[in-house]
């Protein structure tokens, strides 16, 4: 018989709503009482068992993909993102689906996106105010917003870029604040006021909006667009098949969920840490001055080392999205554990980045210690690994390092005093409590 790796013995309701509320102690805790491997139970999920040995996530990481489902542990991801959508889609489907959408993704393509990133940065930045506290995760799901709208959808400014703007930013803010709305039996619409009903009404306001955009583009028929979307209804797959409208649909609205919020929270998370330790916050600006960075040249992956450095470090202490997971298809043994079919394997980034066999001092926060170093993909995984590894990984690495540069060139930004940080969920990542919020002191052109 199978036995799954110990773990809490409380009813899984009880685990559930300990794991919303307060997921890192939960965390914490689990490892201290049960080692690298632990089982977590939630009601209506199939069990959850968390690994953060090195050995065991090179296991999974490079194991069978038809065997480890990433699709089936994503389900609860299915009504926001669609039937359709790459993160449920697992098997040939999977890899299909992943050779369409990666070319628009490729390290030399982001250059294209640098300016645009950059131009979005500065007009967020001019509307700042200057000696008034405001909350800089808003500001930094503004500029990863239109960044998405622009660079993936292809939006220009104007009344639909407006429109569909309007309708995310509230349909993401529903279910941030609503995180229950993730439990599979909690996704019923229950009268006219509730916040499913909200959710599925501006799921059809999106979805009326977007296959419009398509329709427009069909007959537009320019062939000079960089834009994600353009790419992708260009794109045909090894039989010469384009996407379908709800395809398109199901994976422009991944696109936006996987890319948007992910790269906001990373983002003030950055701020957060670097804003707390000067010397990271002088030596960053030494590097962004002698470079003079985000000056419209381009920010590749080994430009700015001590930027790519805190960025990863912040990635390390902080990994928005402490978990990943993968359904096992059928029983088999992982991490020296014969696990049954139908249980979800569940590298847990967030326990194996403080681990201090493979870090030193290990909540200490220290970009040096990422100069020079490439670390293993089994030790450190903010982007998830394998063959599902996150798609927008590049993207984000590079959007990322342009927005800093030219908030930390052009902005003196400090803390609130007295704020003190905790960590709070918004739907499926990791947050700095009450936004984050900033003071700036000056601003330069
Ligand atoms: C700092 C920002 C980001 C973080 C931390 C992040 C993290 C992740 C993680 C942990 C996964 C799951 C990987 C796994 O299961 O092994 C993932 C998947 C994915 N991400 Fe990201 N992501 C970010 C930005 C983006 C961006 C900008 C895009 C696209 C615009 C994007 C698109 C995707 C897609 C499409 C997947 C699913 C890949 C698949 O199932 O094959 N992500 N991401």
């Amino acid at each position: 018989m199978r036995v799954l790796p110990n773990g809490p013995r409380v009813p899984a309701v009880l685990q559930v709503l300990r794991w919303l509320r307060q997921p890192i102690p939960m965390l914490e805790a689990c490892r201290r009482r049960y080692g690298d491997t632990f089982t977590l139970r939630f009601p209506g999920f199939d069990p959850l068992v968390l690994m953060s040995d090195p050995t065991a996530i090179k296991e999974i990481f490079t194991g069978d993909p038809d065997e480890l489902r990433a699709g089936e542990a994503n389900v609860v991801l299915a009504p926001f993102v669609g039937s359709d959508s790459l993160l449920l889609a697992d098997g040939a489907r999977h890899r299909r689906k992943r050779r369409l959408l990666m070319p628009p993704f490729h390290g030399e393509r982001m250059q294209l996106y640098g300016e645009l990133m950059r131009a979005i940065t500065d007009r967020v930045i001019d509307a700042w105010p200057v000696g008034r506290a405001f909350p800089i995760h808003t500001e930094t799901q503004g500029i990863t917003l239109d960044v998405i709208l622009r660079a993936v959808f292809g939006l220009d400014e104007g009344a639909q870029m407006d429109a569909l703007r309007a309708r995310l930013v509230e349909g993401a803010s529903v279910v941030t604040e609503h995180p229950m709305l993730m439990i599979k039996w909690l996704q019923r619409d229950l009268g006219p006021l509730t916040s499913w009903r909200r959710v599925e009404t501006l799921r059809a306001e999106v979805d009326a909006l977007l296959f419009t955009e398509f329709a427009r583009r069909r007959r537009e028929k320019r062939s000079d667009r960089t834009d994600i979307l353009s790419l992708l209804m260009a794109a045909r797959d090894e039989e010469g098949r384009a996407m379908s409208d709800t395809e398109l649909r199901d994976e422009m609205i991944t696109l936006l969920l996987a890319g948007h919020e992910t790269t906001a929270t990373t983002l003030a998370w950055v701020i957060q840490h670097v804003l707390e330790h000067p010397a990271v916050h002088a030596r960053l600006r030494t590097e962004l001055l002698e470079r003079d960075a985000g000056v419209g040249e381009p920010v590749g992956a080994s430009d700015l080392p001590y930027l790519d450095a805190t960025i990863k470090e912040t990635q390390r202490l902080m990994p928005i999205i402490p978990l990943v997971g993968r359904r096992l298809h059928t029983a088999m043994p992982v991490g020296g554990y014969e696990l049954p079919a139908g249980v979800v394997a569940a590298p847990c980034a967030y326990l194996t980045h403080r681990r201090p066999d493979l870090w030193e001092e290990p909540d200490v926060f220290h970009p040096e210690r990422f100069l020079g170093k490439r670390p293993s993909p089994y030790e450190f995984f903010p982007f998830g690994g394998g063959a599902r590894a996150c798609l927008g990984a590049a993207f984000a690495s590079f959007e990322m390092k342009i927005v800093l540069a030219r908030i930390l060139t052009r902005v003196e930004m400090r803390a609130v005093p007295g704020y003190q940080v905790r960590v709070v969920r918004r739907g499926i990542t990791f947050a700095p409590s009450e936004g984050m919020p900033v003071v700036i002191e000056q601003r330069a052109a």
